[in-house]
């Protein structure tokens, strides 16, 4: 479906979950985020619907995001069930890759294509003082995971200070050559002061081109990134956010004090 300058909307990046299983420094608080209760949080019912909605408005291309997906209670039944609808041709998933090695066997099953896995050094210490709770071997062994479950490309996100020349960066670009992975650095961004920079290696972010259409854990349709703007799929029913989210999507993303990263997904 196209919006009011002319981008036809055909991606939906999903986040399932505002919960994580680790703390980034530049994503979360060392004691997490209040989480959402419960009955906030949309059911797969819920989910269903809006991708079957979406996809009637020219959806074609899915993300799960959280938090941390993998977290999410249920979440191969919930790629099972989306990708058993008709009409999406690309579904992929952004993880922190630690529960990988137990779901990559899993989800490739149940139809998910490829991996995208957060890495932002390949030093243990590092990856520890990064994530304040995260052990590396798991990340290796989830990549380790997806590859043998023929999940394809796997993207590495290695967010960056300033330039991917830095010392963890260079590490990662290194291991990733070694490797067979596909690596893109994201320069750390705040959503409350528009600090906001292009993927290098990615294909998002330019605002003129943008496609995509975005779902909170709780069922905020937000047509933007960078925006205060959301409608509410509860609130509204379905068509009605979907629709609005499309026809008020900002020709340029700006600043946005409503949501964290960990609750929109990257
Ligand atoms: N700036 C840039 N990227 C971020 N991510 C999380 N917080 C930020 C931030 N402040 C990234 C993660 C992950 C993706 C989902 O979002 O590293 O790769
Ligand atoms: Fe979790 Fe990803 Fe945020 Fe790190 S960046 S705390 S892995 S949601």
């Amino acid at each position: 479906m196209f919006d009011s300058f002319n981008r036809n909307i055909n991606y939906l990046r999903i986040s399932v979950t505002d919960r994580c299983n680790l703390r980034c420094v530049y994503c979360m608080p060392e004691c997490g985020v209040p989480i959402m209760s419960h009955d906030k949080i949309l059911t797969f019912e819920e989910i269903i619907e809006i991708v079957r909605f979406g996809i009637t408005h020219g959806i074609t291309k899915v993300r799960i995001t959280g938090g941390e997906p993998l977290v999410r209670k249920g979440i191969v039944q919930l790629v099972t069930q989306i990708t058993a609808i008709e009409g999406i041709n690309d579904i992929g998933m952004t993880t922190n890759g630690i529960l990988l090695g137990q779901f990559a066997q899993d989800l490739a099953a149940a139809g998910l294509k490829r991996v995208n896995i957060s890495l932002d050094t390949i030093d243990p210490d590092c990856f520890h003082e990064i994530t304040r709770l995260g052990n590396i071997e798991d990340v290796f062994r989830g990549i380790e995971a997806a590859r043998a479950a023929g999940l394809f490309p796997i993207k590495i996100n290695c967010v960056v200070k300033q330039h991917s020349r830095e010392t963890d960066a260079a590490g990662v670009r290194d291991f990733c050559g070694k490797n067979g992975l596909q690596v893109r650095f994201i320069k750390e961004m705040n959503l409350e002061t528009g600090q906001f920079s292009l993927v290098e290696g990615g294909d998002g972010g330019h605002c003129a081109t943008c496609n995509r259409i975005r779902l909170t854990a709780n069922g905020d349709l937000k047509p933007c990134l960078f925006t205060d703007l959301s409608y509410n799929v509860r609130e509204m029913g379905v068509e009605k956010a979907y629709l609005a989210a499309i026809a008020n999507k900002p020709s340029c993303g700006s600043i946005n004090q409503s949501n964290q990263f960990s609750n929109i997904g990257g």
